[in-house]
């Protein structure tokens, strides 16, 4: 094969890792809680083979899927490419076929009717299901214990319409459904969005289509016990750019945002819109409602997040980027067509998550990589990837007070999970868990720490003998849903 060369997405740090991997007993400093029993799962865009395109962006690698298997005190590893369509195509001729980001005009003739998914951005169990997902596709389904894929085109047994699928579903704790969305979701620059929830037992038990008021992304989502909410933002389609080999977005600051919120289980007839200013937000923290009321919690910014999406006008502003926990709120008994908005704490940070026993409800707790606040604003930055994120903070929404845990300068932090220390613990008493980039060693650790203790530091220090690359997201599945014993070969 030919080498990825010296494009930075593709050196130092954010080279490919493009192996897989068993290791058998992690090496552990410290101690890790005995009843710490499941798998964290996280997954990383990899790239198989050098992207054929110069301005490919780092969100179009093949999904390369990592489990840590914790097990009486131990942590055995494994690491798997997704078998999607397009990886079995690539790697079948030994190459790229597919072309830029999210641009199927870009593709090779010979790929165009396969999957362009990647499943390379979220993992999620549902009904014994785990899927990793990406959200220009349908889910790929993976089997937990050996990460083997299973279905690399999944449609719910057929009731999947929509030609895509969220990267964010997410899980009602009281019913035990799962409910996520498609956009785009009859081809590239279609206005139509398919929501879909799935009951406890895998089974689609509602579809509902509406209509967006503008194609831009439409990232992650808020669910509440009654309700749906979306935020579509300026980073929008543009298919002149894609014409001419661009990738999917281009941000434009001349838009506003649309808060759209819908109830659950309807015909979507009752959705409405409301208009805010100019914003960028891609997660959602948690979301709720009180009687009419409904609120979402958003790590939102002034401006586009993505180095790598081209802005309309002017430069890439780091200022503007910054993003910081944001709650939406909007009365449904209220005649207003505008959302009303209010940043909750200062940090700035990305990739928000909360006790997910408490998704759809009212909660108090969340957590989320921060910038380290002694950084100067125009250093934090590394790569092509962002913000440097060093710091992981807990969030108490009920006394609005924050408590942190700083790594070394020389390091950054990936996403942080947090697991329950059973399941009646009170909200947020567990673990916080994830990977951090020993940059200087070209290394990565698994950290656990308390999570009611986040100032003492990590508990115990997973030491990988590798190095892998930035991930996006990862989700915790409890041992009861996996096989007994080690998870490496
Ligand atoms: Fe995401």
């Amino acid at each position: 094969m030919t080498n990825f060369g010296n494009n930075p997405a593709f050196t130092g740090f954010n080279a490919p890792f493009r192996a897989e991997v068993d290791v058998f007993d992690l090496e552990v400093e410290g101690e890790l809680p005995a009843a710490l029993n499941g798998a964290f799962y996280r997954v990383q865009p990899d790239f198989l083979y050098p992207p054929r395109y110069a301005n490919d962006v780092p969100f179009n690698g093949d999904g390369h899927v990592s489990m840590f298997r914790f097990v009486a005190g131990h942590v055995d590893f494994k690491c798997r490419f997704v078998r999607t369509q397009r990886y079995k195509a690539q790697r079948a001729v030994r190459r790229a076929l597919y072309g830029t980001y999210r641009n199927r005009g870009t593709d090779m003739p010979e790929v165009r009717e396969l999957s362009g998914g990647t499943a390379n951005t979220n993992l999620i169990l549902h009904a014994g299901r785990l899927f990793a997902l990406k959200e220009d596709s349908p889910p790929v389904q993976i089997d937990p214990n050996t990460l083997d894929t299973l279905d690399d085109y999944c449609t719910f047994n057929g009731k999947l319409k929509s030609r895509t699928f969220t990267a964010h579903p997410k899980l009602d704790p009281m019913s035990g459904e799962m409910v996520g969305f498609g956009y785009e979701a009859k081809g590239d620059n279609t206005d139509d969005v398919a929501v879909y929830s799935l009951d406890k037992n895998g089974e689609v038990n509602w579809e509902a289509w509406i209509k967006v008021p503008y194609v831009g992304m439409l990232h992650d989502f808020g669910l509440t016990q009654t309700h749906v909410t979306f935020l579509v933002i300026p980073l929008v389609v543009d298919m002149e750019q894609m014409k001419q080999g661009g990738v999917h977005f281009i941000w434009d600051d001349t838009m506003p945002t649309w808060f759209g919120v819908m109830r659950r289980g309807g015909d979507g007839k009752d959705l409405r819109w409301y208009k805010g200013p100019t914003r960028m937000a891609t997660h959602c923290m948690n979301a709720f409602s009180d009687g009419t009321k409904v609120y979402a919690d958003m790590d939102m910014a002034e401006g586009n997040q993505f180095p790598f999406f081209p802005n309309r006008r002017g430069p890439f502003d780091f200022r503007k980027a910054s993003g910081r926990l944001t709650r939406l709120f909007v009365d449904l008994s209220k005649k207003s067509d505008t959302y009303d908005l209010e940043v909750l704490h200062p940090e700035i940070g990305v990739l928000p998550r909360a006790d997910e026993r408490y998704w759809s409800l009212p909660y108090k707790v969340g957590f989320m990589p921060v910038m380290d606040p002694t950084l100067p604003l125009d250093q934090a930055k590394v790569g092509n990837t962002g913000l440097i994120l060093n710091t992981w903070t807990r969030f108490d929404h009920a006394t609005g007070k924050s408590t942190s845990w700083h790594t070394d300068p020389v390091s950054g932090l990936q996403e942080c999970q947090f697991v329950p220390r059973s399941q009646n613990a009170p909200e947020g008493d567990g673990w916080l868990i994830g990977l951090c980039n020993r940059y200087e060693d070209m290394r990565t650790d698994l950290l656990v720490l308390d999570a009611l203790h986040l100032a003492d530091g990590p508990v115990a220090t997973v030491r990988l003998p590798l190095k892998l690359r930035n991930g996006v997201h990862g989700t915790w599945v409890s041992g009861d849903h996996l096989a007994s014993g080690s998870a490496a070969a």
